[in-house]
């Protein structure tokens, strides 16, 4: 039988767990391997991967799905299974990213509108054929002397509506992320700059989604947490970040939207954390609130495993806490 887009969107965001987002792309999981000096090849990546989706406790009881990148939904792993097997052997969903990276937006300098359009139809429906039952797509939203735009905000809002109404099409659940950046380069704006630039964005995804006649039951929205800029300077309370941020999703997310997953976008993993768990001790949240990180999720279990065979435990294990701890944050119940 097909789930539905609604049966998968509750499923994502069940109690107790979030998503790994593993999607990183082939540069992007280079800068990370260089982190721990280690080559990045199609095996090495298949390994790093692996380790974790085979980590069976952490992925049972805490990741309601997994965000992969192109590559990785087409592996296997070392006994044989695919990594698409390996998640679902543990109840999980096989996820996939589908938008082909920010590029630089004609006419706006600084700004950039996310690429991926083109073809996607097609390739959602081979992405559904090989387990995915959700999809990512990711518009980058930059605060700057006079940025964003409105014309920016305007076209990766479209294109995010365009995109999400492919997916559902498809029985795809698209998963939203309009990300304002907190660590992009001289990232000097405030909490207050970010909390009205993040309000902006929001208001003008869902013009844009209600445009495209999306199902708002049948989504996610990856937002980020409102957050001052890395260099900023200023050092928001995490009761602040929490206040502000759900003071935002009031201002600017229908009640009907199932859920809210978000970014961890350079926090720390044990801020993330305390921050997520914050947000879900404010009374009246009409959404559910949960995770959908990757460095915040990977950067210690990467650390332990440091590509070495002999250390997968002890990668498994490191994941396995971030995957409990932020499984707590989600029902508000994690204490340092
Ligand atoms: P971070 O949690 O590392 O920001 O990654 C989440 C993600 O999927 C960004 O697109």
């Amino acid at each position: 039988m097909t789930e539905s887009l609604q049966d998968i969107a509750r499923r994502l965001v069940a109690p107790g767990k979030g998503i790994l987002a593993a999607d990183e792309s082939s540069s992007t999981i280079k800068k990370r391997f260089d982190g721990i000096a280690l080559e990045s090849t199609a095996d090495s990546r298949r390994d790093y991967r692996e380790m974790l989706f085979s980590a069976d406790t952490a992925m049972r009881e805490h990741i309601s799905g997994v965000i992969l990148f192109d590559e990785t939904i087409r592996q296997s792993a070392r006994d044989g299974r695919t990594l698409v097997e390996l998640i679902q052997a543990n109840g999980s969903i096989p996820g996939i990213k589908v938008d082909m990276g920010a590029k630089p937006l004609a006419f706006y300098p600084g700004e950039t509108v996310t690429e991926g359009l083109d073809g996607l139809r097609e390739r959602l429906v081979e992405y559904y054929k090989l387990g995915a039952r959700f999809a990512k797509w990711r518009g980058v939203i930059t605060i700057g002397a006079n940025l964003p735009t409105p014309g920016a905000l305007s076209a990766n809002a479209h294109a995010l509506a365009r995109y999400a109404a492919l997916c559902q099409e498809n029985g795809i659940v698209p998963i939203v992320e309009p990300e304002v950046l907190m660590d992009n380069p001289n990232a000097t704006h405030t909490i207050e700059t970010c909390q009205k630039v993040t309000e902006a964005t929001l208001e003008a995804v869902f013009n844009e989604l209600e445009k495209a006649r999306v199902d708002l039951t049948g989504m996610i929205l990856k937002p980020n947490m409102i957050v001052p800029g890395k260099d900023s300077g200023q050092n928001a309370a995490p009761s602040e970040v929490a206040e502000r941020t759900v003071a935002a999703f009031h201002a600017t997310v229908p009640t009907s939207v199932p859920g809210i997953a978000f970014l961890s976008g350079g926090q720390s993993d044990v801020l993330a954390t305390e921050h997520l768990s914050l947000i879900n001790q404010i009374p009246n949240r009409p959404w559910k609130i949960t995770f959908s990180y990757g460095r915040a999720l990977q950067a210690a279990a990467l650390k332990a495993w440091a590509g070495k065979p002999e250390n997968v435990a002890a990668g498994q294990h490191a994941f396995l806490h971030r995957a409990r701890m932020n499984g707590l944050a989600s029902l508000g119940e994690w204490t340092a």
